[in-house]
């Protein structure tokens, strides 16, 4: 991704890394606290970052880009989108708060999700017998669900190549009425997600901050070639920049 016009890099002494979102580069973390306690063996630490980088981390950032890049792309979706975050900012400043409850900047996360869902396909082994359909499908069975071809069957959802996040919002006139389980990025069940809500505010906290300051736009001359690295990636290069607004 590229920033284009450097007018905020400078005057903040906190910024040590010259990026306009990255101001607390030295600050300790979560994470290097609990290192230091010495409460966790190696293995432990291990296990955690690694599960923290890829299950949380990864899925986050990418899910980030998605956004940015279907924004870029959509210009009337982002500014509308910006309608609504300028008007939440001027009430009530940016915090978790009021940001969760942007309807708009929520259906906008869903529809990204469904267009790209991170996870692409889940297992889950049957841990008794079911019918399914009219056929006796065994215990044992390993079922694998193609979320992303599932996110995009045009019999559950109009048009659905077209980044439309108004299917998402209630009494809106083309809400969508699909099956709950038609999109199920975060998995479900036993085992789903642990840090959806987290990931949720997040991604709210991040685009809300981004589009009340930069306009995003898509960098033509650029492929956007998404690919499957254990989850969907949109690949080595975001087509998108930064104009301040
Ligand atoms: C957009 C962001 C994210 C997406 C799309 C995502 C998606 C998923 C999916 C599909 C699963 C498998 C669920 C299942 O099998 O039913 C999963 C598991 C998990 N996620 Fe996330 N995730 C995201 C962010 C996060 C974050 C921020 C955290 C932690 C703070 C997190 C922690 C975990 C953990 C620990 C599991 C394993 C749960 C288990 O096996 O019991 N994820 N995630």
């Amino acid at each position: 991704m590229h920033y284009q016009n450097g007018a905020t890099s400078g005057g903040d002494d906190r910024n040590t890394t010259g990026c306009p979102f990255h101001s607390h580069a030295s600050q300790p973390t979560y994470f290097s606290d609990v290192i230091a306690s010495g409460k966790l063996t190696l293995a432990e630490v291990f296990t955690n970052f690694s599960e923290i980088m890829f299950a949380a981390a990864d899925t986050t950032s990418n899910a980030l880009c998605f956004i940015l890049y279907l924004l870029a792309t959509n210009p009337e979706v982002q500014a509308r989108l910006r309608e609504e975050v300028d008007e939440v900012v001027q009430n009530n400043g940016l915090n978790v708060n009021p940001v969760g409850k942007m309807n708009y900047l929520d259906s906008v996360i869903k529809e990204t999700l469904r267009l790209y869902p991170l996870a692409t396909m889940q297992c889950r082994i049957l841990e008794e017998d079911i019918a399914l359909a009219g056929y006796l499908v065994p215990k044992g069975t390993m079922f694998v669900m193609n979320h992303f071809a599932a996110s995009r069957n045009p019999e559950v959802f109009e048009d659905p190549e077209e980044f439309r996040p108004e299917r998402w919002i209630r009494d809106e006139r083309n809400r969508m009425h699909h099956h709950p389980f038609a999109v199920m990025p975060f998995g479900y069940g036993k085992r789903t997600c642990l840090g959806k809500r987290f990931a949720r505010m997040e991604l709210h906290m991040a685009v809300a901050k981004i589009i009340h300051k930069f306009q995003v736009k898509p960098i033509e001359s650029m492929p956007f070639d998404p690919v499957v690295r254990t989850i969907l990636t949109p690949g080595d290069q975001v087509p998108v920049r930064f104009v301040d607004r």
